[in-house]
């Protein structure tokens, strides 16, 4: 793997070719292109213009080992040639189809799905994104119901359409404009920094009682379901303990309001259990799943019960969407669940993750900076902090390593402001490629504590 390296004046004609494309590229998304992206809002370089397995490549040549798994929907590795065989056959059979007829994948799609999921959540539709299929299950259960009332914990990220934004709170509210009603936040299990200033067991999820006790003060006597990740992901890598979904479900049930589980980050073998409520020996109603379902293009479901399709399709529920039920997507997301189960992917989470750890755990013997270390499978998060006893957050130690470590050849994103470091491997990384990382890590949080 080789480093970004910093702009020099190019010394061959191939180099200045490259120069000269990557600056045109530049310059036309500087004309063309929108600017608000995820942390940054720079017309720079570099340019990414290939991928393989767990390695991404620039314009200029440059590999990075990408342990963000692209934007989390490369876990299975980029383009896996499972994947991309899937694809070639739906260019040579059929790329598109009304989502009136069924087609051949779309049935295959849902069946994998159906196989595969615990009873009773047997019945499956797709979407096109991680925010549709959370649209579509809020729906589904707002009409099951009768009620409006969405909850969701204060660190969750649902996607950014109206209802599926409208329950989150780990960022990307403000400046957005306004929300859909009735949404309303639970006081997440957030154990590293406790709202309720508690600790896991003898809390005995305090966080729940509280939050409950404020859903029935706000209620209009319309509840209709808690939304939540079983690892929250993007608000910063938080593990609820053991024991909290399934507390949570048995509070959802007593309201009559449904629980639904987005599991389009966690599941499919990523914290090392097939879906991310496994070890909580508990079924949601409802499951969405997204990211890699697509295997790197764009598809999402909502599975759920018998019961439950019956009654909303039975009130009137139409869905539809132009794209979600092509067999080109549906091909995909076949060949992704396959490699999910033949592959093992679950097995390999875990074996990634432990790697991790053992050099995480070791650098946190090294270096004060390293407040906490958690996550499950090949999610794994690191929170930094100035000083372990008062746990100031390292927020600018924390995008000083995100961006010293970028320019090393190593990608990995930075949440809560930038200090927590989350590391996700894609599935085919090898335990070198790990090692190598860290080696990357290292040396980049030697640098930044020596300077801080
Ligand atoms: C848990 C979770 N839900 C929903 C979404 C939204 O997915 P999309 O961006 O495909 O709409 C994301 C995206 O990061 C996610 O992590």
């Amino acid at each position: 793997m080789t480093s970004v390296d910093q702009p020099s004046a190019p010394t061959t004609a191939f180099e200045a070719d490259i120069d000269r494309r990557e600056r045109a590229l530049l310059d036309a998304a500087q004309r063309y292109s929108f600017r608000g992206r995820i942390d940054t809002s720079a017309f720079s370089g570099p340019v990414f213009a290939s991928a393989r397995g767990s390695v991404v490549t620039d314009l200029r040549g440059n590999d990075y080992l990408d342990f963000n798994s692209g934007q989390m929907c490369a876990a299975l590795g980029h383009n896996h040639p499972r994947v991309l065989a899937a694809i070639q056959e739906a260019c040579e059979t059929m790329l598109h189809a009304h989502s009136s007829h069924f087609n051949v994948k779309e049935i295959e799609l849902a069946v994998r799905l159906g196989e595969l999921l615990p009873d009773p959540l047997t019945r499956s539709l797709f979407g096109e994104s991680g925010a549709d299929a959370n649209e579509l299950a809020l729906l589904l259960a707002r009409i099951y119901t009768g009620g409006r009332e969405v909850f969701s914990p204060h660190v969750s990220y649902h996607g950014l359409s109206a209802s599926a934004r409208s329950v989150t709170f780990a960022g990307w509210r403000r400046g957005h404009g306004s929300l859909p009603g009735d949404s309303h936040a639970l006081i997440a299990p957030y154990c590293y920094r406790c709202p309720l200033a508690k600790s896991f067991p003898s809390c005995g999820f305090a966080c729940l009682d509280t939050s409950f006790e404020l859903v029935d003060a706000q209620s209009t006597d319309q509840p209709a379901a808690v939304i939540t990740e079983p690892l929250f992901s993007a608000g910063g890598v938080i593990d609820p303990p053991q024991g909290w979904l399934a507390r949570l479900r048995e509070l959802c049930h007593e309201r009559g309001m449904l629980l639904v589980v987005d599991d389009e980050q966690t599941g499919l073998g990523k914290l090392g259990t097939l879906f991310g409520f496994d070890d909580e020996g508990i079924v949601p109603d409802i499951v969405t799943l997204a990211k890699h379902l697509g295997g790197g293009v764009g598809i999402s479901s909502v599975s759920t019960t018998d019961e439950i399709e019956d009654k909303v399709v039975g009130a009137g529920l139409t869905v539809t969407r132009s794209h979600s039920n092509d067999p080109l997507l549906c091909a995909a997301g076949v060949a992704s669940i396959d490699i999910v189960v033949e592959e093992d992917v679950p097995a390999k989470a875990r074996a990634l993750g432990e790697r991790l750890r053992e050099h995480l755990t070791a650098l946190s013997e090294r270096f004060d900076l390293i407040g906490d270390i958690r996550g499950r499978g090949m999610l794994v998060g690191v929170e930094l902090v100035r000083d372990r006893d008062t746990k100031e957050p390292a927020f600018a130690e924390g995008n000083a390593i995100g961006r010293q470590c970028f320019e090393a050849g190593l990608i990995f994103s930075v949440r809560r402001g930038g200090s927590v470091l989350r590391f996700v491997p894609p599935s085919t990384t090898t335990l070198s490629q790990v090692d190598q990382a860290m080696e990357t890590f290292a040396k980049v949080l030697e640098e930044v504590s020596t300077a801080s």
